[in-house]
C-alpha cells in the first residue's frame, strides 16, 4: 500500500494515542507468570504486541480480550507455562524475542523463537551470552548470534552483569531471567535504559534495588495478578509533536501521553530547539506518569545530541531529522550506533530517504548532522519495513513542497494501525 501525503495549513484539535508498545507487551509477560487475574486496559493492539500475546497463548495461558484494548491473562504463577508444540513466531518485534527468551531460559521444557526477516538480522547474542552464563542452553544461527533461538530452560544461577550497551530489552531480559535463579541477578548498564520492567516488576511484587544504573532483583517472589492502566505511547505521540511544531498556525492537545522520565528524551530535545510544548495535569494510574501535551508551532534552531540522552530518544531520532531539518542551524547526532541494529539500520534508512525528499544529510559512523533550514522537496520513498520510518516520512509530507509518496505504509502497524487515520483528523488542508 502506498500513501501520498502533501502540505498542510495546520495541525489542530485534540486527540489521544494509542497505548504504549513496550509496556503492553510487559503487561501480557508479567501477568502470564503471575498468580491470578491480570486486566489490562489501553493495550496497544499492533502487531508487534500482538505478536507477544500470540506467543504467550501458545505458552499455555489464557488470555482474553474483554473490550477493544482491554485484556484479562488468568496466570497460574512462575512455574506454569507449558512447552509448546508449535515454534514461537514473535513477528517484527525485537521486545517479543528478547523478553521472551529472558523468561523460557528459566523454564523446564525446550522452546524455538523465530521472527521475520528483520528479526533474522537482528544481534542475538547480547541476550544469549547473558543467559548462557545463567545456565540456559541456547542456540541459535552462528552460534547464537541470530535467530532463530532454540532454548532449552534450567535452573538458572544469580549472576552480575555489566551490559556493554544500554538497552531495556538486554536488561530486561536478564531481569525476567532472574526470577527463575538461585540467587540474586544484578544488572549494571553503562546509561539508564528505559525502565518500563523494574518498575512493573515491583508492581507485581518483585523485590528490586536499583542504584541509578546498577538493578538488583530477587528470586523467586510470589507475582500477584494486577490491574494495569497502559497510558498512551510516547514514541507515538512523538511524530503528532513533530507535526504540531513545524507547520504553521498550529495548536494541538494530545491527551494520556505516558511521560516515564526514561522516555521522554524527544521532549526535552525539542524544548532544548524551542519548541513550545506545555505539560499538563500529570498524574499517575499505577506505576507509569501521564500527563495532557499543548504543542504550538514554533520557531526551532539546532541541537546536539549524544551520550547518556540517546537511550531516553533512541525510537525518535528519525523523527529528529525531520524536525531538524526545519530547524536554523546544525544539528548533531552521536552515540547513537544502536540505531543501526533496530528493525533497519535507521542511520541508513533514514539519510537516504531525507535524500530522496531533497534534504542534505550527512551520514556519521554513530548518528547524523543536518543544516537547516532547508527545503523538503518532496518524492517517492520506501519504509523499508520500518514503521517509525513510514511515520517519520509522512510528518516530512506535511511541509514538503511537492507530495511525498510512501511505499509500503502497512509496516505502520507494527506499532501505530491508526496512525494514517488520525494523522488526517488533526491536519487541516
Ligand atoms: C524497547 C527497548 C528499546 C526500543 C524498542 C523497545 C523495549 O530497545 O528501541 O523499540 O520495549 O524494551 P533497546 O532498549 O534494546 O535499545
Amino acid at each position: 500500500m502506498n500513501q501520498t501525503i502533501q502540505a498542510i495549513s495546520s495541525v489542530s484539535g485534540t486527540i489521544s494515542v494509542p497505548g504504549d508498545k513496550s509496556i503492553s507487551h510487559r503487561a501480557i509477560m508479567l501477568g502470564s507468570i503471575a498468580n491470578g487475574k491480570t486486566y489490562v486496559e489501553g493495550f496497544l493492539n499492533s502487531d508487534d504486541c500482538l505478536s507477544t500475546i500470540r506467543v504467550f497463548r501458545q505458552l499455555g495461558v489464557e488470555i482474553e480480550k474483554v473490550k477493544e484494548t482491554s485484556y484479562t491473562i488468568r496466570g497460574k504463577g512462575l512455574n506454569s507455562l507449558k512447552e509448546p508444540q508449535e515454534i514461537l513466531n514473535v513477528g517484527n518485534s525485537g521486545t517479543t524475542i528478547r523478553l521472551t527468551s529472558g523468561i523460557l531460559s528459566g523454564q523446564s521444557f525446550h522452546s524455538v523463537l523465530t521472527g521475520d526477516d528483520s528479526i533474522a538480522r537482528r544481534p542475538m547474542g547480547r541476550i544469549v551470552e547473558p543467559l548462557r552464563i545463567m545456565g540456559a542452553q541456547i542456540d541459535g544461527r552462528e552460534n547464537g548470534k541470530y535467530a532463530p533461538l532454540s532454548i532449552r530452560g534450567n535452573r538458572l544461577k544469580g549472576i552480575t552483569y555489566k551490559t556493554p550497551v544500554a538497552s531495556a530489552q538486554i536488561k530486561s531480559a536478564i531481569l525476567f531471567a532472574g526470577l527463575y535463579a538461585d540467587k540474586e541477578t544484578t544488572v549494571i548498564e553503562p546509561y539508564l535504559s528505559r525502565d518500563h520492567s523494574e518498575k512493573m516488576l515491583k508492581q507485581f511484587g518483585a523485590k528490586l534495588n536499583i542504584n541509578k544504573n546498577t538493578i538488583t532483583i530477587q528470586p523467586e517472589p510470589e507475582l500477584e495478578g494486577q490491574k494495569i492502566i497502559v497510558p498512551g505511547d510516547f514514541s507515538s505521540a512523538a511524530f503528532f509533536i513533530a507535526a504540531a511544531l513545524i507547520v504553521p498556525n498550529s495548536l494541538l492537545r494530545i491527551k494520556n501521553v505516558g511521560i516515564n522520565s526514561t522516555r521522554v528524551g524527544f521532549l526535552e530535545a525539542v524544548k532544548a530547539m524551542n519548541g513550545s510544548v506545555e505539560i499538563e495535569d500529570i498524574r499517575y494510574y499505577g506505576v507509569e506518569p501521564m500527563a495532557d501535551l499543548v504543542i504550538k508551532t514554533s520557531s526551532l534552531h539546532g541541537i546536539t545530541i549524544s551520550g547518556e540522552w540517546i537511550p531516553k530518544i533512541i525510537d525518535e531520532l528519525p523523527l529528529l531529522a525531520v524536525i531538524a531539518s526545519q530547524a536554523e542551524g546544525t544539528t548533531i547526532v552521536r552515540d547513537a550506533i544502536e540505531l543501526r541494529v533496530k528493525e533497519t539500520d535507521r542511520i541508513k534508512t533514514i539519510v537516504s530517504e531525507m535524500r530522496k525528499i531533497g534534504v542534505k544529510i550527512e551520514e556519521l559512523k554513530d548518528g547524523f548532522i543536518i543544516e537547516g533550514k532547508q527545503y523538503i522537496e518532496g518524492g517517492r520513498v520506501s519504509t523499508h519495513g520500518d514503521h517509525r520510518i513510514g511515520m517519520a516520512m509522512a510528518i516530512a509530507g506535511l511541509v514538503s513542497k511537492k507530495p511525498i509518496i510512501i511505499e509500503n505504509t502497512g509496516v505502520i502497524s507494527i506499532s501505530y494501525p491508526g496512525f494514517l487515520d488520525d494523522l488526517a483528523k488533526i491536519s487541516k488542508s
